[in-house]
């Protein structure tokens, strides 16, 4: 019988042979020990996401829903959602972020000709967290002397060992929620030109219609959402890239070749590893799936891991192939949660790739050297030794 614990570090490790067993055996699965149900099939995730009055929300995104009672919208069903979500999502049109591709694309330029001497340098400490977290931070003001500070204090917080955050992520989670809410007076004290002292002026309308400005605590909750959700997630996802393009050197070519194909083979990244595996619901009300009935008030995972490798949507799910053609994947999630980030994500992702293979055409992977941490729903590498084998000027 099928047994998925995602603690578990070999599963942590690789899920997708477990992904599979859970698609053919037990498509609506339950995990007593947790007390979970996970739906891995990606016609039952996409429905689920579609169906956010029966699948809410608002008991936390994670399996243990710890942070259920934060200020994020990612935690919010309607209409508290749609009214904040309205706010945000005008900041990250499309449009809006196509105009800072100038600015991440220097970002990245940046990072990486500090490294244009080395060897080998390690993706994830030398480039793939810091060009997220910069990118973000100046858009949403996050000032330098901080922004490390806060990428630590979010590492500590993505920690698991079982289904309950550990105490050091609970102590972090203090720490930056104090760091953020000071940061919130500050600006309240010199506003700037950036997302928080938007949000501080813009007024949100209440559910009876009236509106009110936001707290300090809602500005500080935003603050800490958009800079978790916007560096932790690319962090991961361009080092999943780089081990695609290792062990696929005829891709890494073909990219390095014509960057065109870069946005497609983005897309290829975000399906073949996707940097988050689940997304946690609660039932509102008793739900068929599969003719199995799930309980009201229940846990329920959509395992977007195992949605993206499902053989009945996507043919040879487990070869990466950047030719692909993706008419859709759930990496984003879907329907009222889609991710607030997807443009800025896949502007950083792209420009990241681009810049790193017109430098680096040629790499491996020193195997020896990579790590992982078994972490919260975000799923990647902590560590990524990278083996130059040649290099171009630029
Ligand atoms: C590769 C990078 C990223 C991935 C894989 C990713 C993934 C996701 C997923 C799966 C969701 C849906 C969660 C759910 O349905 O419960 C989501 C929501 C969200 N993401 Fe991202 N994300 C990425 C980058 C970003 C960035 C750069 C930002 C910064 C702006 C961001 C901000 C958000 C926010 C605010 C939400 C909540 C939206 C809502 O609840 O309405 N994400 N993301």
């Amino acid at each position: 019988m099928v047994e998925y614990n995602p603690f578990d570090w070999e599963t942590a490790h690789n899920p997708y042979p477990v992904y599979r067993q859970l698609r053919d055996e037990a498509p609506v699965y339950r995990n007593e020990q947790f007390g979970f149900w996970a739906l891995s099939r990606y016609a039952d995730v996409v429905a689920a996401h579609l169906n956010s009055d029966d699948f809410s929300s608002a008991h936390g995104v994670t399996i243990e829903g710890a942070e259920k009672d934060a200020p994020f919208l990612i935690v919010k069903d309607p209409p508290e959602h749609t009214a904040h979500r309205r706010i945000v999502g005008r900041l990250f049109t499309p449009r809006r972020i196509a105009l800072l591709e100038p600015f991440v694309r220097r970002t990245a330029a940046g990072l990486l000709d500090e490294l244009r001497d080395a060897d080998r340098f390690d993706v994830v400490e030398d480039f793939s967290f810091r060009l997220p977290l910069d990118v973000i931070s100046e858009l949403i003001g996050i000032p330098e002397s901080y922004r490390l500070q806060i990428h630590h204090l979010s590492d500590r917080i993505a920690v698991r060992e079982s289904a309950e955050m550990t105490e050091d992520g609970i102590l972090a989670t203090l720490e930056l929620a104090g760091l953020l809410t000071d940061l919130v007076r500050e600006r309240r004290a010199s506003p700037g030109d950036d997302v928080i002292t938007m949000l501080m002026n813009t007024p949100v309308e209440e559910e009876d219609g009236r509106t009110r400005m936001l707290t300090d605590d809602e500005l500080a909750g935003r603050f800490l959402e958009l800079s978790f959700a916007g560096h932790e997630t690319v962090a991961k996802l361009i080092p999943n890239g780089v081990v695609a393009l290792a062990w696929c050197p005829d891709a890494r070519r073909e990219l390095a070749a014509n960057p065109a194909l870069m946005a497609n083979a983005v897309e290829e990244m975000l399906r073949w590893d996707p940097p988050s595996h689940y997304q946690g619901r609660w039932t509102t009300r008793d739900v068929e799936v599969r003719g199995t009935v799930i309980p009201a008030e229940q846990r329920v995972i959509l395992v977007t891991g195992s949605a993206v490798h499902d053989e009945r949507k996507y043919p040879d799910p487990d070869t990466f192939d950047i030719h692909r053609d993706i008419d859709r994947h759930v990496s984003f999630g879907f329907g009222r949660h889609l991710c607030l980030g997807a443009s800025l994500a896949r502007l950083e992702t792209r420009v990241a790739f681009e810049e790193l293979l017109k430098r680096f055409p040629d790499f491996s992977i020193d195997e020896t050297g990579v790590e992982r941490r078994v972490n919260v729903n975000v799923r990647g590498l902590s560590r990524l030794p990278l083996v130059v084998e040649s290099r171009a000027a630029v």
